[in-house]
């Protein structure tokens, strides 16, 4: 569901007593499948979600960013000039590192008054954070008059997780955030950023997105470890082969197999992983082309098969979840979706069984892990805008 704009806007004048003047939104997204491949050049299948983040606000005549974080009831006063992390008020950081970015271009920035609400479940694979930096570029570019065309902005959000924030991210986030559209999945080339839109809409089943409560531990550094071990990957492949291939997406499953006395164990099953996820993501996005349930469920089963035993990203609670929907009637294929290490999962299931689908799931989970999972309803939303305020 999309935050109701009028309790927001009240909102904002009780906290700033007076108005918003201008509104920016940036949707989360689930992946449908193409997982871990962003960052390795391959090839990514999202959707945006209908969960998003808000922001309202208003011009001062300075250069403060007087934020105040409604779900979190916090504020904090951030400066334009002096862009640096806030330990204390984390949250700002997305909206700072968007400003210094803009800066190193020499955008114009504005000083403002700003509120932030949101119903993207933190934590949980749905990219709370992109969707608060894409929806804080859009207020940037409405208060400075100007765009940051095609690909750029996504790269530039990127930018933010990588440089400002520490975390070696891929494309994919950022880029579903501010491109998608309402109806769609969107196929992407993370090497070219060539994009094609895909209706993601079945006669007979529906994506169902399931949290597993548990939020991602230790994320960005077993992130980075795995962003560590395809780079080792490609070294090791590239002497091997004589190549000079800068990503994974520059081999081939035949030049894994020829190179796999070169490869520690570990590295040869993470570079596995990656080729074989952009094998599915490419059949999965003729499946989806087509209307194949079966062929579809089928390269989800795979993805979270390799995600879990070649990519080891999965947990025990992600791996029951899975599990338990494979189990249940309707269920054409589950798979965990997002970074991993928890969060949660995307299920292609039959309408027809949907609601007992859900209910059985969730009821199983807790009686299996303890843990009270919970369903995400979404259909695919439109990417990041403006809000008439
Ligand atoms: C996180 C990152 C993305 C991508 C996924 C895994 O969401 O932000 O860039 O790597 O994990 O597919």
């Amino acid at each position: 569901m999309s935050i109701d704009r009028v309790q927001a806007r009240a909102a904002f004048e009780r906290h700033f007593g007076f108005p918003p003047e201008v509104g920016a939104r940036a949707p989360g997204r689930v992946n449908l499948i193409g997982e871990h491949t962003d960052y390795n050049h391959g090839f990514v299948l999202p959707m945006a979600i209908e969960q998003e983040t808000l922001l309202l606000a208003r011009r001062r005549p300075d250069r403060h960013v007087n934020a105040f974080a409604a779900n979190l009831d916090r504020t904090t006063v951030a400066h334009l000039d002096h862009r640096m992390r806030n330990a204390a008020e984390p949250w700002i950081d997305y909206v700072i590192g968007v400003a210094d970015e803009l800066a190193k271009l020499e955008k114009p920035l504005t000083g403002v008054d700003l509120m932030i609400v949101g119903d993207v479940p933190i934590g949980c694979g749905l990219s709370s954070s992109a969707s608060l930096e894409m929806a804080a570029l859009v207020l940037f570019e409405t208060l400075g008059g100007f765009e940051m065309p095609g690909a750029e902005a996504p790269k530039l959000g990127r930018r933010v997780e990588n440089d400002f924030l520490g975390l070696s991210s891929g494309i994919m986030d950022q880029f579903i955030s501010r491109m998608g559209k309402a109806g769609h999945a969107l196929f992407l080339d993370c090497r070219s950023y060539e994009y094609e839109l895909i209706p993601a809409a079945f006669p007979e089943a529906v994506f169902v997105i399931a949290n597993t409560g548990v939020s991602r531990g230790l994320t960005s550094s077993k992130y980075n470890e795995r962003v560590r071990e395809c780079n080792e990957a490609v070294q090791r492949m590239n002497d091997r082969l004589s190549k000079s291939g800068t990503h994974l997406r520059d081999f081939s499953l035949a030049e894994l197999d020829a190179c796999a006395d070169a490869l520690p164990e570990i590295v040869l099953r993470r570079a596995r992983h990656v080729i074989t996820e952009d094998d599915r993501t490419r059949a999965a996005c003729a499946a989806l082309r087509e209307g194949d349930t079966r062929a579809l469920g089928e390269l989800m089963n795979g993805s979270d098969a390799s995600l879990r035993e070649d990519y080891e990203v999965t947990c025990p609670q992600l791996d029951a979840m899975t599990d338990i929907a494979r189990s249940l009637p309707g269920c054409f294929g589950a798979r965990m979706t997002g970074a991993g290490f928890g969060g949660c999962t995307v299920n292609l299931v039959e309408k027809r069984h949907v609601d007992a689908f859900m209910r059985q799931l969730l009821v199983e989970y807790k009686r299996q892990t303890g843990f009270n999972g919970e369903v995400v309803a979404s259909s695919p939303a439109d990417g990041a805008g403006c809000v008439l305020v």
